[in-house]
């Protein structure tokens, strides 16, 4: 449903991606992961044309989008829920995700209803301001309101990033539960073992390319790629994960 082919991306004069390959199948989740500063974020920000790319194709749904404004981007149902995660504080968390829905042709009252189910932790906090809730309170808040647009493919930046483990499995309960749903998911996880949980397939970015790509499986068959390009800790871990 999405497809990246050899994009490049600079900011100013600095070339960021470097000829970037990828691919999202429906119904997959697919992990992108790195190192800091490989171009992660500057990749969803190419699909999203927030960067817009200096060459190469981009794909959703057999139609080119690259060079297309962000919001037509967006109102073809893609979503994405950026790393810094801005919620509105001063509204509540149901007007936070109506003021979403809103904003997008594709969504019903239903859909923004909806959209709070998939984290049962907001159900009974939907009267609260957003800037009351705790910092994983509010991913599972950006989320869901980029859930209530009713996407096709959900981006998701780091939403693990600093929170605490039982946050971290109410993030990948609504991951998963997303899929469940239909939608089909690209993202960017710097925590291994939480994206080895829930991912099928994986892509390495490094230094603006793609040096591997391959199934869960395959991934961790690989723990030289691993140890390469994200981190002796992480396949330390990972191995005495696996024993
Ligand atoms: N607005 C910007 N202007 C100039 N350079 C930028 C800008 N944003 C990011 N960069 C640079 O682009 C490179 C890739 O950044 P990017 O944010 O895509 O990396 P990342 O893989 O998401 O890293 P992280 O894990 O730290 O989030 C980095 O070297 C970064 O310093
Ligand atoms: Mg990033």
């Amino acid at each position: 449903m999405l497809g990246l082919k050899g994009v490049h991306a600079h900011y100013g004069s600095a070339h960021i991606l470097h000829g970037v390959g990828l691919e999202v199948q429906a119904g997959q989740i697919v992990c992108l992961v790195g190192r800091n500063g490989a171009g992660k974020s500057t990749t969803l920000k190419a699909i999203m044309g927030m960067v817009p790319p200096s060459e190469g194709e981009i794909t959703f749904q057999g139609e080119r989008i690259d060079g297309r404004a962000p919001h037509l981007i967006a109102g073809l149902g893609l979503a994405w829920v950026p790393e810094d995660r801005r919620v509105f504080g001063s509204l509540s968390v149901d007007e936070n995700i109506k003021v979403a829905a809103q904003a997008t042709r594709r969504s019903s009252a239903a859909n923004a209803r909806d959209a709070l189910g998939f984290f049962p932790d907001l159900v009974p906090r939907a009267g609260q301001l957003a800037k009351n809730l705790s910092g994983g309170q509010q991913q599972m808040l950006a989320i869901a309101r980029a859930l209530a647009s009713s996407p096709e493919l959900l981006m998701l930046d780091e939403p693990t990033e600093g929170l605490a483990p039982n946050m971290v499995k109410a993030i990948r309960v609504g991951i998963l539960e997303s899929r469940e749903r239909g939608v089909s998911i690209l993202v960017v996880e710097q925590n291994l073992r939480l994206a080895l949980s829930v991912g099928d397939v994986f892509f390495v970015l490094s230094r603006g390319t793609v040096v591997f790509q391959g199934t869960r499986d395959e991934l961790q068959a690989a723990p030289e790629i691993i140890s390469e390009h994200l981190g002796i800790g992480q396949a330390r871990e990972l191995s005495a994960w696996r024993e």
